[in-house]
């Protein structure tokens, strides 16, 4: 299946004298989405939502939110780390568990399975993908969001850089420790054929890390379609604003991503992964420099 190309510009006007970011030309992006989304008006005593505001004429107050939490489905999630919120609403539940493992369900119970960023931490995925549907009733989903952890650009600007390198090597660390490294289309969508999914869709977006974009036309947020009438000076924040997120956490994330799999799996030394962490922060703040990684949504569903 071929997936739908998203080409981004380079914005000419912000590749100016030094060529790097910095925090305070960054922040701007994230602390405007923030604001523009949590100044909540009210009205007649009940709060609605900021973001594009009067859309939606229902109340997104305590007082919906406790009604709607009586209408949802029961929610399972399930992760190695006991790390998520313990205020959770009363038909979500976390458990402990290796999802490798087999699992364990009787009689198909689920209605949808989402699955996210798995890459990098399952080593079989076609299994995982397999369980799945046997995991779901007939009719039931499966949905798998993911990324091409591959650094990509379209103007060939992030080749022979640190970012390159480190990237590469990393990715190759992880492939040698039997992990599944990276969302792959065509690979997915067999693995979904194979399991025995039909109705398989995907999307891709290509997401910019850092505030290059120039970003004219159609813009989507991951699977959020920006209306038309929000196009021109929105439309440009959308993207810069996607890209500046994206760079806060990849940053934080670099040393997180590689030291155990250098020093554990390979002969790194702690202190030479963080040079090399160092040296893709230049890159990460580099304006010349235009990394896009590729995102992809996709689902299929168990045939009636
Ligand atoms: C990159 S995070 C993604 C977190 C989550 N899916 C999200 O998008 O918010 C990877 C998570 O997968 C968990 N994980 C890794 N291997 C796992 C496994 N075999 N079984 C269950 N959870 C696992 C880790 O503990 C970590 O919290």
């Amino acid at each position: 299946m071929s997936v739908a190309e998203q080409r981004l510009e380079v914005d000419s006007e912000i590749d100016d004298a030094d060529g790097f970011y910095y925090d305070d030309q960054l922040s701007s992006y994230t602390a405007s989405v923030t604001k523009s989304v949590t100044n909540f008006p009210e009205e007649n005593g009940r709060r609605y939502h900021a973001f594009c505001e009067g859309r939606y004429l229902i109340p997104n107050d305590e007082r919906e939110n406790n009604r709607l939490d009586h209408l949802h489905r029961m929610v399972l999630g399930n992760d190695l780390s006991p790390i998520q919120p313990s205020f959770v609403p009363p038909n979500v539940k976390f458990i402990v568990d290796d999802v490798e493992a087999d699992w364990v369900y009787e009689n198909s119970p689920f209605d949808f399975i989402h699955a996210r960023s798995v890459e990098l931490s399952i080593k079989n995925m076609p299994r995982l993908v397999s369980q799945a549907y046997r995991a779901l009733k007939p009719g039931g989903w499966f949905e798998c969001h993911g990324w091409d952890t591959r650094v990509q650009s379209f103007d060939g600007s992030t080749n022979g850089t640190s970012l390159d390198q480190f990237n590469q090597i990393v990715l190759d660390g992880f492939a040698k420790g039997g992990y599944y490294t990276r969302f792959e289309p065509d690979k997915m969508e067999q693995w979904y054929a194979d399991a025995g999914f039909n109705k398989f869709h995907i999307r891709k977006y290509s997401i910019p890390l850092g505030t290059w974009p120039k970003d004219k036309g159609y813009v989507r947020i991951l699977n959020f379609p920006v209306k038309e009438s929000q196009k021109g000076a929105n439309s440009e924040y959308a993207q810069k604003t996607l890209g500046a997120s994206h760079l806060h956490q990849a940053e934080e994330g670099l040393e997180g991503m590689a030291m155990a799999v250098l020093t554990r799996l390979g002969q790194w030394k702690p202190e030479e992964v963080r040079i090399m962490v160092a040296n893709v922060r230049m890159d990460f703040r580099n304006r010349r420099i235009h990394p896009v990684f590729n995102f992809y949504v996709c689902y299929g569903q168990r045939p009636e």
